[in-house]
């Protein structure tokens, strides 16, 4: 204070405001923390581009383009691909939700290709014993349907040459990276003896290195008969023989009749509007498009730009629009096949209602907004990829196992895993929880239904313009993930790189938590969302492989998200 005499008077002015300032630190708004701009990922490219999770099958794709195929033929010969590149995620014994953009004026169309219940499955078979790594908890899967469907609809090159990639990265083998090889160890710790004699280098006794050559004989099999008998293989022939014997052999559930009667469905995508942009996304059994449309007609309502991606106060939008959606999902979302979705959720006056109950000081616990229900007491498991061609024909695709390595069973002679998306019904009827169980009848299990789904596979365009393609992995994050990637370009003006490399948040009504990926928030920000009442805590979220279309040049920008390993190509 002695020092303070002697300094000029504006000097001491300041000091004192300054101190004012840092009073009133935890309610100014800052923008986002200041970080060296990022080295530059994003690849540059005018006639195709693949963006996905493993550089092979990102190779794979624009291989199928230069060689005249169009997005369609590249994605299935990346997802059969990824099946052999990125087994935690990649799989022709799971399902997905591909979303495709025709281009030239054609209505974009969903391929839903979700896992089903066998028929032997009953309502309650959870209740007690909801072991994800066992035989019980897989569904019957649409993987090899979906790509059959998706080229049935779509395709220009032949079957054949598409799933041969996948035939020869399995049968040749192909070199490990370090990503994969550390995935293989840390789950080959885990797995049971199959397992570990399918995925374990020497059986398991040796860890995988950087550099290894992995090669999967049986899965190659498997592959080839697909390749060379198309889906029937799988679904009626020595896949469904050998699919059907190893459920029996280890308690589980899916039957030949399961897999004969499994349709891939063609679906009209959901469509929202946002801020003069279109935004197609996939419906149920996927909660995707429904939620993330009722999610940016919630945001239309409050002027994000003013306030910035990263400020307490959008943060605050944005939990308390998420929590509202997500609760939705919960009353509401199912197989369409099976329940009645009300239409209103997606329409904007709803929407209006629902950003009026918002209040600008104070968070809505979780529990004031279903009354009506009585509350008692989710790594790299799905995977996401984005493709276009010089045609401007667009794929937004993501596929699962549900957990990382699904149920962590491989089909004996099959070589391939099963998933456990039997995970997605809702386990136990009637108990919806604060840990974020629900109840809720929309979703439980019935023979034949599709497990509501979070998949998010999403396309943006303008005046009959593709701008983006995304989408994310991420169990209930993903919805989300991609509601800020598409908010970051369209309210923020962000570059696609910097609208994927964006700090994150999450809320999914329950738990009433809202997580968020702390690193690049401001401290005083997050002490602000506490004192308005959220609960928060730290999370990394998703891994949006996305592109984006530059409106002047008509260039596409491809950029992997740094999150996990991932590859750009485009040419
Ligand atoms: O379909 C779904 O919503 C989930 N089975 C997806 C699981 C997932 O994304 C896991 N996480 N990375």
């Amino acid at each position: 204070m002695v020092c303070l005499i002697d300094r000029p008077s504006s000097w001491r002015l300041g000091v004192l405001l300054g101190f004012i300032l840092l009073m009133m630190l935890p309610w100014v708004r800052l923008p986002a923390k200041s970080a060296a701009p990022a080295e530059s990922r994003t690849v540059v490219a005018a006639k195709g581009m693949a963006v996905s999770v493993s550089p092979t099958g990102t190779q794979v794709g624009v291989e199928i383009l230069r060689k005249g195929g169009n997005a369609v033929d590249a994605a299935i010969a990346m997802a059969f691909a990824m099946a052999v590149t990125y087994p935690a995620a990649g799989n022709i014994g799971g399902g997905g939700f591909m979303l495709i953009y025709p281009g030239n004026g054609r209505d974009p169309v969903v391929i839903d290709y979700r896992e089903t219940a066998p028929q032997l499955a009953t309502r309650e078979m959870f209740v007690k014993d909801d072991n994800p790594y066992s035989h019980r908890v897989s569904g019957t899967p649409g993987t090899v349907r979906g790509m059959e469907l998706a080229h049935k609809r779509f395709g220009k090159l032949p079957w054949k040459e598409l799933v041969m990639p996948a035939v020869r990265l399995a049968e040749e083998g192909f070199t490990l990276n370090e990503a994969l090889a550390k995935s293989l160890n840390a789950v080959v710790a885990e797995g049971n003896a199959e397992f570990k004699r399918y995925f374990g280098k020497n059986h398991g006794i040796e860890p995988w290195q950087a550099g290894d050559r992995w090669v999967q004989k049986d899965l190659g099999k498997s592959l080839r008969s697909i390749a060379e008998n198309g889906a029937e293989a799988f679904y009626n022939g020595p896949i469904a023989d050998l699919l059907e014997a190893e459920m029996k052999r280890g308690g589980g559930l899916i039957r030949k009749n399961d897999l004969a009667a499994y349709q891939a469905k063609e679906r009209k995508p959901i469509v929202g509007t946002y801020r003069g942009y279109t935004i197609y996304a996939p419906p149920p059994p996927s909660a995707g498009g429904i939620c993330l449309v009722e999610m940016l007609n919630i945001l239309e309502n409050f002027d994000l730009k003013q306030y910035g991606p990263n400020s307490a106060e959008t943060i605050h939008l944005f939990a308390e629009t998420m929590k509202r959606a997500y609760c939705d999902r919960a009353r509401y979302l199912g197989d369409a096949d099976f329940v009645e979705i009300p239409a209103f959720l997606t329409s904007k006056e709803y929407a209006k209602k629902q950003a009026a109950t918002i209040s600008r000081t104070q968070a809505t616990p979780s529990e004031k907004l279903a009354p009506e229900l009585k509350i008692a007491s989710e790594g790299e498991s799905t995977t996401h990829f984005s493709v276009v061609d010089g045609n401007g024909m667009a794929v937004a695709n993501t596929y699962t196992l549900e957990h990382s390595y699904g149920s962590r069973v491989v089909v004996r002679g099959a070589g391939f895993l099963l998933n456990n998306e039997m995970l997605d019904f809702n386990r136990k009827p009637g108990v919806t929880d604060r840990k974020g169980n629900i109840g809720t009848e929309a979703n439980t299990i019935a023979p034949g239904k599709r497990m509501l789904s979070s998949q998010t596979p999403t396309i943006v365009t303008k005046d009959g313009k593709l701008v983006l393609v995304t989408g994310s992995p991420g169990g209930r994050t993903i919805t989300n993930t991609v509601l800020r990637v598409v908010t970051n370009v369209i309210d923020h003006g962000m570059d696609i790189q910097s609208a994927v490399d964006a700090p994150r948040i999450h809320h999914q009504w329950f738990p009433d938590e809202l997580r968020f990926e702390a690193a690049s928030l401001e401290k005083q920000t997050t002490q602000h969302l506490r004192a308005l009442g959220h609960k928060v805590f730290a999370a990394r979220q998703g891994d949006a492989h996305s592109i984006w279309v530059d409106p002047k040049t008509g260039n596409y920008h491809g950029v992997a998200d740094q999150r996990i390993d991932g590859k750009a190509e485009g040419f």
